[in-house]
């Protein structure tokens, strides 16, 4: 995922990533642009949704970077 991309090479994100891909936080938000974002193999699950509800500043091109395959 590209949680795992930012946690092998160290890339220093405060915060980023807190529950470790276990869908219970939301610090993994991030904001796509649209192209990249409709060029993603999935779409969102129910579960990611409900936890994406929860992320500041979300928007239609808004995912959750643990779930990003
Ligand atoms: Fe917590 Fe993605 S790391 S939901």
């Amino acid at each position: 995922s590209l949680l795992d991309i930012v946690v092998n090479n160290e890339i220093d994100l405060e915060g980023y990533g807190a529950c470790e891909g276990t869908l219970t936080c939301s610090t993994c938000h991030l904001i796509l642009k649209k192209e990249d974002y409709d060029r993603l193999p999935s779409k969102p699950t129910d579960e990611e949704m409900d936890m994406l509800d929860l992320a500041y500043d979300l928007t239609d091109t808004s995912r959750l970077g643990c779930q990003i395959l």
